[in-house]
């Protein structure tokens, strides 16, 4: 699909970690161009170079750092809205952009497990973006809200999939290995997390098991019915940058070989043809190494967009175990919420209603 003129986009929460993602991540996206860039009354009416802290391995793109930071009202915002907000104040905000027609694309949690907002990962159930029509803003003023998972979710729904669709999933172990940019900017206080792990990260663990059987569960009607699996979460932060691994095992369905279960990872390309710019060819990666995947080596496969499986071995509790990374501020955040709109827009969906 080509986009004649590209189209102007907001970024609401932009000075935040996920906010600069998306920042330099849209620099030279070929269909969106940062339109508008909007805070808390503390960065607001700054330039956006004085009042975010740049924290990312490339420069503060020139004419980001000059633009002004807006208040995050609708007013004055353009119709495609990114929103990187903490979710007490996304439950608020989201709403109200949505209700004034703009297409807010959300990464908090504040409305994933809502009915009709539909939690999409372009690669596992584009079909439940048919929630939007749900909305009841989207028939007032055309305005909807989507959201893309939890970080630590999108990697492990990645690896499942190809999986679950091919042979059935019937329980789901997890136990997780977080990066510290999860907990957004300043995070976790270097004197708890240098040295150490924390087996503990707030609502974590719910998020992840109810989040995983939305988005492999199947749209009937008007609602989504979640995968009929058992799952149990261990969520631990570790002393890691950027990159969450997570240490899976699986009950099937029905019994699988090795050979099939790689097999089922490599010809999972549901996206391959519908040219969106940010989809990786490969989404789902095996790397045979017996000591991978892991954050520093493997966390930029597909520029982040890609998800590592590895070692891969019969479990003695469930049928199989392995290990999945997937970077967490780009799968796991911006990228996933700029690959929901790229969707979106080749659904004809993020052009605002006459
Ligand atoms: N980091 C990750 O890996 C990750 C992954 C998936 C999802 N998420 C989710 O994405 C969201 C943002 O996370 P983050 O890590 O980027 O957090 P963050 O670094 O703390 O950034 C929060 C952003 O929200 C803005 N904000 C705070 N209060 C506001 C208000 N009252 N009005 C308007 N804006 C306000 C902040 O602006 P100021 O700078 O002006 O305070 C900042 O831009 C969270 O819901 C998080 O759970 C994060």
């Amino acid at each position: 699909m080509a986009i004649e003129n590209k189209l102007s986009i907001g970024i609401l929460g932009a000075t935040g970690m996920v906010g600069q993602r998306f920042i330099q991540l849209l620099e030279n996206h070929p269909w969106f161009e940062i339109a508008w860039l909007a805070a808390s009354d503390r960065s607001s009416g700054k330039r956006y170079a004085d009042a975010a802290k740049w924290r990312l391995d490339t420069p503060l793109p020139e004419r980001i750092g000059k633009m002004t930071v807006a208040p995050a009202d609708p007013e004055g915002a353009p119709k495609i809205v990114f929103a990187a907000l903490d979710a007490g104040i996304a439950r608020e905000l989201e709403p109200r952009f949505a209700g004034a027609g703009c297409a807010v694309i959300s990464n908090s949690s504040a409305f994933r497990m809502a009915a009709n907002v539909p939690l999409v990962i372009p690669e596992i159930n584009a079909e439940h973006l048919h929630l939007i029509e749900e909305q009841p803003t989207r028939k007032d003023s055309g305005g909807y809200m989507v959201t893309n998972p939890n970080c630590s979710t999108i990697g492990l729904v990645m690896a499942l999939k190809p999986i679950q669709e091919r042979f059935g999933i019937e329980q789901i172990f997890v136990s997780t290995m977080q990066a510290i940019s999860g907990a957004g900017y300043p995070g976790v206080p270097s004197m708890d997390i240098l040295g150490n792990v924390v087996p503990y990260i707030g609502s974590e663990e719910e998020k992840m098991e109810a989040e995983t059987l939305k988005l492999l569960g199947k749209l009937e009607g008007h609602a989504v019915t979640p995968l009929p699996a058992r799952i149990t979460a261990h969520c631990n932060r570790v002393a890691v940058e950027d990159g969450h691994t997570e240490c899976v095992s699986l009950k099937l369905g029905r019994p699988a070989t090795r050979e099939e279960i790689l097999a089922a990872w490599a010809e999972f390309k549901p996206l391959a043809g519908q040219a969106l710019p940010t989809a990786p060819d490969e989404p789902v990666q095996w790397t045979p190494e017996p000591d991978r995947p892991q954050p520093r080596l493997d966390r930029n496969r597909g520029r982040g967009m890609a998800v590592t499986v590895g070692r891969l071995r019969p479990c003695s509790l469930l049928d199989w175990k392995f290990v999945v990374l997937s970077h967490n501020t780009i799968r796991g955040a911006a990228g996933a919420a700029i690959l929901n709109a790229e969707l979106l827009a080749s659904l004809g969906k993020l052009e605002p209603r006459a």
